[in-house]
Formats: structure tokens, sequence, C-alpha cells
């Protein structure tokens, strides 16, 4: 039998309604829902209530100081400081992207970890998909790899939430960050741009496109540098030059498009591998893979299609996150590796500001590696 972790949620707006709070309450012989907590007290004690947490509080270090083993960070705005008040409890940590705000954050955060970070998880929940995984291993079997391409159609998300059993409130198309007083006018300085590209880098890049950006090093290897990006209100577009191939991503707001589209593609030398993946707020909103091939003959070229899995990437995740937070395996989505993003993250943004080429300053997150899938480290 797996031993049943006490579990503590802090934040419990649209992701975690959505997602991780039906998602615990679906594996109770995994989790039990210890506590939960929000600003919005309100919203905690009918969290508590519709998924049977046994308390609810208004402050996180309330629900720290209860009888917990593990929990998940789903608050908007920085996450830095809930990590560190977590691990440094001993708690295993699953916590939403993006791990921080700014690399400098993350670098003081990881000296203080101490061995606390191999407990540590980050919500990168597709790459926990069936389809994903399927598509590590077909950028093998159709490699060599010469490129890869990542693009997303992000529609509004109230068609999605619209017949969900989540706050109203929650269900209104609004920018990220809703909790109030939420200034992120610093990133100015690591963007070298102005408060609306501020705005913009948080809520498209580190907010959205930091998905892409972890799936395609995941697939292409550590990024070397932004060759070019560009950032406006509608979207973001970027060409970023990883070990193995370069990448191309698009992240384009289409709010009257209806569905929602996220794909991502390896073009090998043997063939190609594109998985799909619908609205990341779908109960269960797996991916869809195709690999195609072929060779010199023509009428031999195959396609192959798999997915989606009936269990969604968010549930997968939970179940990885109990091996992680019992200490039965390394984290799959690691500490350093969400790490290094955001420096990818700040390399983007400047390259969209400065209009030219820039390297990933990995000077600092380099001494602690990139790990690879399987835990160990590059
Ligand atoms: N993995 C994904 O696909 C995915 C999807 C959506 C959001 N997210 C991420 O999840 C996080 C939350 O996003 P959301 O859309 O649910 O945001 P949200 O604004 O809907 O909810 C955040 C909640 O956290 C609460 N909160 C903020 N700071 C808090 C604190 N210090 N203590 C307690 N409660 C606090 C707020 O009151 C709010 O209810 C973000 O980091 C976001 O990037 C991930």
């Amino acid at each position: 039998m797996p031993e049943r972790l006490r579990v503590g949620v802090i934040g419990c707006g649209l992701v975690a309604q959505t997602q991780h709070l039906p998602n615990l309450a679906a594996l109770p012989e995994l989790f039990e829902l210890s506590a939960v907590c929000d600003l919005d007290l309100s919203r905690a004690k009918r969290c508590a209530e519709r998924f049977g947490a046994g308390r609810a509080h208004r402050d996180a270090a309330d629900l720290l100081g209860d009888e917990l083993d593990a929990v998940v960070i789903a608050t908007s705005g920085d996450h830095a400081r809930l990590v560190a008040d977590a691990a440094g409890r001993g708690l295993g940590v699953l916590v939403e992207k993006p791990l921080c705000l700014d690399v400098a954050t993350g670098t003081a955060l990881r000296a203080q970890l101490a061995g606390a970070e191999q407990r540590i998880m980050v919500g990168y929940m597709r790459r926990h998909d069936g389809a994903f995984r399927g598509l590590e291993q077909a950028t093998v079997e159709v490699g060599p790899l010469r490129a890869v391409r990542a693009r997303t159609a992000e529609t509004a998300a109230s068609a999605y939430l619209r017949d969900l059993p989540i706050d109203e409130d929650l269900k209104a198309d609004e920018e990220p960050s809703r909790a109030a007083g939420e200034d992120y006018s610093f990133l100015q300085e690591r963007t070298g741009g102005s408060a609306l590209s501020a705005r913009l880098y948080k809520n498209i890049v580190l907010d959205s496109l930091v998905h892409e950006l972890n799936m395609v090093q995941a697939l292409a290897g550590p990024a070397s540098s932004v060759a070019f990006a560009e950032l406006s209100e509608t979207g973001a577009s970027a060409q970023v030059r990883c070990e193995r191939a370069t990448a191309q991503l698009s992240w384009v707001a289409t709010p009257g498009a209806g569905r929602y589209v996220q794909e991502v593609q390896v073009l090998g030398a043997a063939g190609s591998a594109l998985v799909r993946f619908d609205s990341p707020y779908l109960p269960a909103s797996a991916g869809l893979l195709t690999v195609e091939g072929g060779g010199p003959d023509l009428a031999a070229t195959w396609q192959r299609t798999t997915g989606p899995a009936p269990l969604g990437p968010f549930r997968l995740e939970l179940v990885d996150f109990h091996a992680v937070a019992t200490g039965e395996r390394r984290p799959k989505t690691t500490f350093d590796e969400a790490l290094s993003d955001i420096a990818l993250c700040e390399a983007l943004g400047q390259a969209a500001v400065r209009g030219e080429e820039v390297q990933v300053q990995r000077a600092a997150v380099e001494a602690v590696g990139r790990p690879t899938g399987d835990g160990s480290t590059t």
C-alpha cells in the first residue's frame, strides 16, 4: 500500500479549482486533502467544503503550521518565498510554473535549499502527458533531430470554464494575476524594457510561453541563445538555439477562435512527430500524438496516431508528485530545470526589447546543472 500523504493546497483560484483540487480528491489512496488556504478566506472555505479539506486558512503560514507531508502551491505572483517556507519545513512541494519571477531570486532560493530541491517538483503538467512522453521517444525514432516547433493559439478560457463547478468570478476572462496589488514593474530591469513590456513579459512569457520553452528544451536540449524574439499585446514569437536543434515558437492570443490549440512538433531527418493539446482547463486534457515517416520509396510512407489517454496530465503529475514527495524518485520537472527556463525567459524578454540575439545567462544556473528527464544531471 502506498503511504497516504497529508497535503495542503496554497491558492484556491482557477488552476486549483479546475485541476489540482479535483485531482487530489480523485486520488484518496495517495493523498488526504488536509488543508487549503487563500488570501480570500471565503474562497478557501468554499473549497474546503467542496473538496473535503479538514481546514481552511487565509494565511499560508497557518497552513504550513498544520501537520502536513506535502503542499501544492497554486498562487498567482511569485512562488519563491512559499517554496522556501514549505521546503524549509521538510515538505514535498509541487509548485505551479513559473517557479519564480527572476533568476536572481531563484538562485538565491536554490542556495538555501541544501538538498531539499530533490523533493520539489515544478508544475509543467504537459511533461507528464502520455503523448508528450511518446513525442520524446519519437524524437529518437525520427532523428537525427533537425528542428523543433511550438505553436499555441490561446483562446478565451471562459468557453471552457462555463460549465465547470468553480467559483463564478473565475469564469470571467481576465488577465492572469487576479490577486490585487501584484506589481511586476521590477521586471523592467530584467527585460530592459518599459512598464508595458514588463507586463507583457509576465503575462505572456512567464505565465504561458514558459510551458513551451520547457518542452522545447526537454526535446532539443538546453538553450544557448535567443536569436530573435518579438512580444506584443497579441502574442510572442521567438527563435531559440538549443543544444541539438533550433526551435521556433509562436504564441498568439486568439480570443474569438473557440478552440485552444497547442502543438509541439519535432522534425527529424527520418520523419516528424507532433503532439496536439487542448485547453489545460479541460478536466482530462490529454494530448494526441501523430508520428510520420517513410523512406526513399514514396509508396511506403506511414503515419501513426496515439492518444488522447483517458487520464489527463494533471492527474499523472500528482501521481508522480506522490513518488517525489515520499522520496521514491526524483522529479521529472526539477527546480534546476525550471530555474534555467527562467534564464531563457529573461533572454527572450531582452531579445524582444533590444531587437538582437541574446545569450542565455547560464552561468548563474550552470553551477547546479540542467537535469535530464530521467532525473540525472547533465
Ligand atoms: N499548469 C497550467 O497549465 C496552469 C494553468 C493556469 C494557471 N497556472 C499557474 O497557476 C498559478 C495560479 O494561477 P491561477 O490562474 O489559478 O490564478 P488565480 O488568480 O485564479 O488564483 C490564484 C489564487 O491564489 C490566491 N493567492 C495569491 N497569493 C496568495 C498567497 N500568498 N497565499 C494564499 N493565497 C494566495 C489568490 O487569492 C487566488 O485565489 C499561476 O502561477 C499560474 O501561472 C498553471
